[in-house]
């Protein structure tokens, strides 16, 4: 009786009517999660993690030395094997964990470490960060493991599904905000998604991607927001790119520019980023400070 009257429906009205869904056969595949870590020591540490859909685990950054224990014991709960390790740059809140660590693998087994290493010159720009980076770089050369250190942009790899791009290395040219400028900057991608990763860039390295060969690959879904949110890249960079949500590596005395003295009385710059996103119309956004661990499929 049901169909007499769909058929009827058809025939009367030249329309279609459709009973049940057919299943999408485009569907798109996750090819990695991604968690944004949260901070553990209140303060500003960069630390990613992936796993693959075969179960290989990845690593951004890392955050401080203090935030070791719980790096370590996420990437334990994971198998405790770490297929490939990507340090930004040598300030301690990005390679720090991964500093300490080697010193002390605690079982830990580390396949690849991928990085874009600085000149001494470019080291001895930046008080007392300085020893800290010769440090991690003196560490780095006595262990055992394979390290890719890129010296050029345009490098593609796929790990298991992780598609990844270098679309930044180290900037010897830039002599004001050193360390940052030099930030590795990757586009990371499966069929679902995709994310830039702009570790702590400045204005003059985001300058010089804008301008870089590389520019139309600077658009992607998710942007961890340059320098953790504030002084990073600039209002320009941000509106030239296409994007649909931020990724805040941020803790709170960041996102409220609270130094001490209260809600915006700092000198920070986050709420101009802030009043950035808003203007440019995003509405999601991810910040360590506020939503703790987030996954992404
Ligand atoms: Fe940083």
């Amino acid at each position: 009786m049901l169909k007499k009257i769909l058929l009827a429906l058809v025939l009367i009205f030249g329309v279609g009517v459709t009973l049940q869904a057919k299943p999408n056969k485009h569907k798109k595949q996750s090819g990695f999660t991604m968690w944004q870590l949260p901070m553990q020591v209140g303060n500003i540490g960069n630390s990613y993690v992936f796993r693959t859909a075969g179960g290989k685990v990845i690593v951004f950054d890392g955050g401080w030395p203090a935030e070791q224990l719980y790096l370590r014991g996420f990437i334990a709960a994971l198998g405790n094997e770490v297929e490939a390790w990507f340090i930004s740059h040598p300030h301690d809140d990005h390679m720090g964990v991964l500093w300490q660590i080697l010193k002390d693998r605690q079982g830990m087994k580390i396949n690849h470490i991928y990085h874009s290493r600085y000149s001494n010159e470019l080291l001895d720009l930046e008080k007392p960060y300085n020893e800290y980076a010769k440090d991690f770089y003196a560490v780095l050369d006595t262990v055992s493991i394979p390290v890719t250190d890129f010296r050029e942009p345009g490098y593609i790899g796929s790990i298991d599904g992780f598609n990844f791009k270098v679309l930044g290395v180290v900037n010897e040219e830039f002599h004001t905000n050193p360390f940052n400028n030099s930030s590795m900057v990757m586009k990371v991608w499966d069929d679902k998604k995709s994310i830039l990763f702009l570790a702590d860039t400045g204005a003059e390295s985001g300058n010089k991607l804008l301008n870089g060969p590389y520019r139309n690959e600077l658009s992607c879904d998710y942007v961890q927001m340059a320098h953790h949110g504030q002084h990073g890249c600039t209002e320009d960079f941000y509106k030239s790119i296409d994007f649909r949500a931020c990724l805040w590596p941020t803790a709170y005395w960041i996102w409220t520019n609270d130094q001490g003295g209260g809600y915006n009385t700092g000198t920070l710059e986050t709420m101009e980023t802030r009043r950035w996103m808003d203007e440019i119309g995003i509405k999601e956004h991810h910040v360590s400070c506020l939503e703790g661990l987030f996954q992404l499929d």
